[in-house]
Formats: C-alpha cells, sequence, structure tokens
C-alpha cells in the first residue's frame, strides 16, 4: 500500500475517488466547483438529518477542476454504544470495500478535523484492517485481482506533521495485526511450530531484534520439560521462540515479556476433542502471533523500553509416544503436574514461558493465549478476557481496551478457587476438580508460575482472536487481537498517562 500526506484541497488531487467521511471532515477549497460544493452540501444535511448511517456514491461530471470521477461520502453510525472511534473505522472500512467494488484504487481521504490526527489514524486502521483479504490459499481461478491501495490523506498545514505521524505509526500497528492474521490462518502441516519460530526468527531479523530459537533437543537440556511433553506426540516438535528488542536509547528500564501461547494444532492429545470444535484448533497459536505481533510494531514505532517476546511452541497431537493424561510432569520451577486432560496443554506451555521470562531479567510478563473455551461462553466471541492481580497493570489494560477496539473485561482470580487445582499425588493438576469457572482455575494454575517479584496480567484471548462470522471491520477468521491492544497499553506507559486512581482492589 503506497500512502502519502498533503495539504492539497481535496477536489485538487488526482485519484480514482474522494472520500469523505462525515465525522472526520473534508474540506472542498473555496474555488472548488458548483457541483462538487453542493453533493457536500446536501450530503451533510442528509447525514444530520437522518443520524444514522449514510453513505453516497457517485459519478462526478468531468467539469473543471475536479481531477476525480468518483466521490464517496460517507457517515459513521451514531450508535453511541459502540466504543470510541469504532464507527468511524467501519466506516472507513465500507468505503474502501465500495471502492474495491468498482475497482478504485487510488483513493484520496479529506481529513479536516479539530482532531485531525486521531481521525485519519481511525481511518486508516478501518481501511487496514478491513481490507484484509487472504488469498493464499487459493487457486488462480477463485482469487481476486486486489490491487495494493495508494491512499493520498489530505489535511490542513497545522496538522500535517501530526497527522503524518499517527499515520505511519498506525500503518506499523496494522500490517503488524495482519502479519498475526495471516500466521494464525496458515494450517498445522504448514506453520508448524518450527515454523512459527523460524518465522519469529525472520521477523527479528528484519526489524534489527535478537532471536533465540530452542528446538526439542535443547528444550529438554535445559529443563523445559513440558514444552517437550506436550509436543512429543507429534512428527512436529516443539520450540520456544524468544526475540529481544532492546532500543538504543532507552527511555523506559521496566523489562517487558509478551508470553505467548503457540499451540500450531490442538487436537486435544489423548483427550482428544470432538469433531465439532477440533477444525478450529489452527488458531491455537492465537496467542503467539499476538505476542509476535505486539513486539513487531513495538519494534517498528520505537517503544522507548526492552521487551521480549516467548513463543511456546508445539503441536498437541496424538501417537503411542504421546503425553497421557496420568502423567506426571515436572515443571521447571520443580512443580510437579498431574496431567487430568492433555487438551488443557495451554497452561502447561505456559509455565515454561512464564519461567522464561523471569530467567530473560522481565519485571512485568503479559501473557497471551487461547486458553479456555470457557471464557467464550461467559464473554462471548468478541471480549477478551483479563485476569491480574496487580491493579495498575488492570488499569492500564482496561483503560487501553476502552479506546483501541480490541475489548477486555476483567474476571477475577478467587483464591478460594486454588483449592480445586490440588492433587493427592502432584502437587497440582492441570484441570480443576470443580466443573465451573475453567477460565478462571486456568488462571489460578499459571499464577503459580509467575517467577518471583514479577508483575503479571494473563490475557486469555480464546473468543476473540478468531471471528467465525466477522463483525465491524474483521472478515471472517483471524482479527490479530491482542496487537492494538498491547501498543496502546505500552503508549500509556510510555508516556505515563493512564489513570492510576482508578484501580481497584479485587475483592477476592
Ligand atoms: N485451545 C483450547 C481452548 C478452546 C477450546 C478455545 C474451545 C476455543 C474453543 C484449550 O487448550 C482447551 O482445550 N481448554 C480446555 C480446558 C479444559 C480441558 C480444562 C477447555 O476449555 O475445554
Ligand atoms: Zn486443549
Ligand atoms: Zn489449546
Amino acid at each position: 500500500m503506497k500512502l502519502t500526506v498533503t495539504t492539497k484541497p481535496l477536489e485538487q488531487i488526482s485519484a480514482d475517488a474522494l472520500i469523505v467521511i462525515h465525522e472526520a471532515g473534508g474540506m472542498l477549497a473555496s474555488s472548488a466547483n458548483k457541483s462538487l460544493h453542493s453533493h457536500f452540501d446536501s450530503f451533510k444535511r442528509s447525514v444530520e438529518r437522518k443520524k444514522s448511517t449514510s453513505e453516497w456514491f457517485c459519478t462526478l461530471e468531468r467539469d473543471s477542476g475536479v481531477k476525480t470521477e468518483h466521490l464517496l461520502l460517507e457517515s459513521s453510525s451514531f450508535d453511541d454504544r459502540a466504543p470510541h472511534d469504532e464507527p468511524l473505522k467501519m466506516a472507513a472500512a465500507r468505503a474502501a470495500a465500495d471502492c474495491r467494488n468498482y475497482s478504485l484504487k487510488r483513493l484520496a481521504v479529506g481529513v479536516h478535523h479539530p482532531f485531525a490526527a486521531g481521525k485519519a489514524a481511525a481511518i486508516l486502521e478501518g481501511i487496514l484492517l478491513g481490507d484484509f483479504n487472504d488469498q493464499r490459499f487459493r487457486n488462480k481461478k477463485t482469487r481476486t485481482n486486489r490491487p495494493q491501495l495508494d491512499l493520498v490523506f489530505t489535511t490542513t498545514k497545522e496538522n500535517e506533521k501530526e497527522v503524518r505521524q499517527a499515520l505511519e505509526r498506525t500503518r506499523a500497528v496494522c500490517e503488524a495485526q495482519n502479519h498475526a492474521r495471516e500466521l494464525v490462518h496458515t494450517p498445522h502441516h504448514i506453520l508448524t511450530p518450527a515454523k512459527l519460530a523460524e518465522t519469529a526468527a525472520e521477523l527479528a531479523a528484519r526489524h534489527g531484534m535478537e532471536a533465540e530459537i530452542l528446538d526439542e533437543k535443547e528444550l529438554r537440556r535445559q529443563g523445559y520439560e513440558i514444552t517437550w511433553q506436550v509436543g512429543r506426540g507429534s512428527e512436529y516438535p516443539p520450540r520456544m521462540a524468544i526475540i529481544r528488542y532492546r532500543p538504543k536509547k532507552p527511555a523506559i528500564r521496566q523489562h517487558i515479556a509478551l508470553v505467548g501461547k503457540g499451540i500450531t494444532f490442538d487436537s486435544g492429545g489423548l483427550s482428544i476433542k470432538g469433531v465439532a470444535t477440533m477444525p478450529w484448533m489452527n488458531y491455537d497459536m492465537g496467542g503467539a502471533a499476538a505476542a509476535l505481533g505486539s513486539i513487531e510494531a513495538l519494534a517498528r514505532t520505537n517503544y522507548p523500553g526492552p521487551v521480549t517476546a516467548i513463543l511456546c511452541c508445539a503441536h498437541n497431537a496424538v501417537d503411542g509416544a504421546a503425553y497421557h493424561p496420568g502423567s506426571i510432569l515436572t515443571a521447571k520451577n520443580g512443580d510437579t503436574i498431574w496431567v487430568e486432560s492433555t487438551d488443557a496443554e495451554g497452561r502447561l506451555v505456559l509455565t515454561d514461558g512464564l519461567h522464561r521470562a523471569g530467567e530473560e531479567g522481565a519485571q512485568v510478563v503479559i501473557d497471551y493465549a487461547t486458553l479456555t473455551g470457557a471464557v467464550v461462553s461467559a464473554l462471548g466471541p468478541q471480549i477478551g478476557a483479563l485476569f491480574t492481580d496487580d491493579e495498575e497493570l488492570a488499569s492500564l489494560f482496561l483503560h487501553a481496551g476502552e479506546t483501541c477496539g480490541d475489548d477486555l473485561w476483567r474476571l477475577p482470580l478467587v483464591r478460594e478457587y486454588e483449592q480445586h487445582l490440588s492433587h493427592y499425588l502432584a502437587d497440582l493438576s492441570n484441570k480443576a476438580s470443580l466443573k465451573t469457572g475453567a477460565g478462571i482455575h486456568a488462571a489460578n494454575f499459571l499464577k503459580n508460575f509467575v517467577p518471583a517479584k514479577v508483575r503479571w496480567a494473563h490475557l486469555d484471548i480464546a473468543g476473540p482472536a478468531n471471528t467465525k462470522s466477522g463483525y465491524r471491520y474483521f472478515s471472517k477468521g483471524a482479527t490479530g487481537y491482542g496487537v492494538r491492544l498491547t501498543l496502546e497499553a505500552m503508549r500509556l506507559l510510555a508516556e505515563g498517562d493512564w489513570p492510576q486512581k482508578e484501580a481497584r482492589r479485587a475483592k477476592w
């Protein structure tokens, strides 16, 4: 995609279509021709009258002063139940989809709003996320020809610099998010644990980061026995990928680790899944994709502090050597774990990732995991679950979630439930004896493996990592949930402007 910013009047840009979204403004020079002005005016009046979603697509006469054939006027819905800039992003995605339908690719977008940078960023985000269309697995006949979009944003002189910066940042974040979406779509026989780790290493090299990959032998040698156990029933052996981003002049000393569940396919193992859920389980590395997409975006936007991404990659499959229900495993911290279910594998590999985060010297750990069906039942398909005992981290992420489009809800780490993870032979069971509340038990389980003095938040993204029907500007499939959330949280952290006072101590 090509992206330019200019201060030329909208009507003087030569493009295939002029896009004006009512809420973001878009001005014409007073010299612009009359017919263009009258289109603008009647559209504005109609939007104001209807107070509802409205769009207008028309072909302009080629008369003096207008270099474009098409004018696309959009208004976002006035639905104030939708968070923040989401309606604007949706309108932008609709506008881009309309342009695709008419095979228009050079689009000029007018942004003349008092908060032009924020509005421009939302529009670009809607276009980039909405225009994502993964055709890698189609043949030549069913593929549609999609030329790169060529976007020109026009704004005022005063806003130009800020708009440019905001657009560059948005582009980096959305491209990283779309990379994460592609990874999630890639089937397990192509994106094996080795391939996922290799992809992470290539990405690291591209963006000046350091990568270390532990293969199955090294995992065992270093005591990451659990990841090896979870992956041992597969032809495709497990990996741990460690990516280190270290800015040259760090303004933030706090070292953050992003730990991702990277189960490239979850058959359930011997506690095998049913025919309804199993085909979805390519997406079980959505946590690793979120961690990798986040570190890519942080590197590309020059985040000013040290970050380490740790991807726990394994293929949960079945053969004679596969780990069994009834196995007793020893975690790297010395705790023994009774395997009640081989389908509760995510929390197992994460014990290694959390431990490694401590060894890497992280002071804050965020983990991302498509961990339980229970949180999908609780919060539905669009909302991620946040678990943490750290009130500042809770406030930071909830605040980020309110504005970025990755919606989030906090669930409690109920201490009284910890007893249900006990076992008569081992230190812990990987599945609680209590049938209900599985998302909480999984989080309680992880809490045991957070290194001492490390601040920790757990994101169960089993719902929003993937959408079966599509919503807002997301088409069916992977959403890249977590990338925007992390970037927004880290931006608030870097700028020190999140309202810490809002945090309330959890009752439990
Ligand atoms: N990858 C699944 C989580 C999942 C299941 C996501 C269904 C979306 C839909 C995870 O590994 C899993 O199987 N979790 C079990 C845990 C249980 C055995 C304690 C679950 O949620 O059923
Ligand atoms: Zn599972
Ligand atoms: Zn899983």
